[in-house]
């Protein structure tokens, strides 16, 4: 436990794989994968607010580890029917498997796992959804690329998560400008379709989820809080244009007495802070209860 925790800190060396066991795929079940299923979730969810007429019937999820990804997704979209999983490590399928196999959605319990080496290009069948999430950086630099461009073959809407550090970032900058480069629009977080502006303000973007810690989860942490926040950062692209947020909230919002200040990228492509005063009413009302990564202004009454 503690060498896989080490190394999704410090970084892993990319000859040996990092769930290369059955030991480490069974740490990583119990350690990450809540984790990346509340950040995928959350991604997704943007993603199905943004596109309600997105209704994909296939899902294919590359370097999808023990599944965390097709869960999300079948939870946001009951629509799905045909899931396929590429993935290299055999420990990290049969214990996706097994543990698919408890779904109560058919989608999930029917996946296709297919053991697969991603190498440039990704033997990924047709899908309405492509996901890739907490593995583009297990890839070598050079092959990220080819990756990217691979992915988006046919896939009406691409989404990619990484962990929402500046070099998860630096990695969802790279792959956006390339989509972008490609022809393909951006879906969410960003709403606009502009080069990305954070990094000239020495930040970078990221979003965070908020999951319950089980008794297990705390022991195997040896972590005493209840909860813990999970940071990633993401990039939803579609072929088809959806219509957009106008801005996206960057940060928790900060809350004053009277006043609460956001954090905005707008649909201009700027950072922008924006504080809201009690005087102006419901809009003060929306902004109370807006979160991080939410669209300002709602697009639903809330
Ligand atoms: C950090 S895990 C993420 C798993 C899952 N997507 C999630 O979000 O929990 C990264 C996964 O990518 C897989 N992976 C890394 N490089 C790969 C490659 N070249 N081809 C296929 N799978 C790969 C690893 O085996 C591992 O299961």
């Amino acid at each position: 436990m503690q060498s896989l925790i080490q190394q999704y800190r410090e970084g892993f060396d990319r000859a040996a794989p990092v769930l290369g066991s059955e030991v480490a795929v069974a740490a990583y079940a119990a350690y990450r994968m809540p984790a990346t299923y509340a950040a995928v979730h959350t991604a997704l969810r943007h993603v199905a607010a943004l596109a309600p007429g997105f209704e994909p019937r296939t899902h294919a999820d590359v370097g999808g580890g023990t599944g965390s990804a097709v869960w999300a997704a079948s939870a946001v979209w009951p629509t799905l029917r045909e899931v396929t999983v590429l993935e290299q490590s055999p420990s990290a399928i049969a214990f996706g498997r097994r543990l698919a196999r408890r779904s109560g959605a058919a989608a999930v319990r029917e996946a296709r796992w297919q053991q697969v080496v991603v190498d440039r290009t990704v033997p990924k069948p047709p899908a309405d959804l492509v996901t890739m999430s907490y593995a583009l950086g297990e890839l070598s630099p050079a092959a990220q690329e080819d990756v990217v461009r691979s992915l988006a073959r046919d896939a009406r809407v691409l989404v990619l998560v990484e962990p929402g550090t500046p070099a998860g970032h630096a990695r969802i900058v790279a792959a956006r400008e390339l989509l972008v480069g490609l022809g393909l629009h951006v879906l969410a977080p960003c709403p606009h379709d502009s080069a990305c502006s954070i990094r000239a303000k020495q930040d970078w973007c990221h979003f965070s989820v908020r999951l319950n810690r089980g008794a297990l989860h705390r022991q195997i942490k040896d972590g005493t809080l209840s909860f813990e926040d999970e940071k990633f950062s993401y990039i939803a692209v579609s072929a088809e244009r959806w219509p957009r947020a106008e801005s996206r909230v960057l940060r928790h919002p900060q809350k004053r007495k009277g006043l609460v200040m956001l954090r905005l990228c707008t649909e201009e492509g700027e950072i922008a802070d924006l504080t809201v005063s009690k005087r102006q009413g419901e809009t003060y009302r929306d902004a109370r209860e807006i979160v991080w990564g939410d669209e300002w202004p709602p697009r639903e009454p809330r």
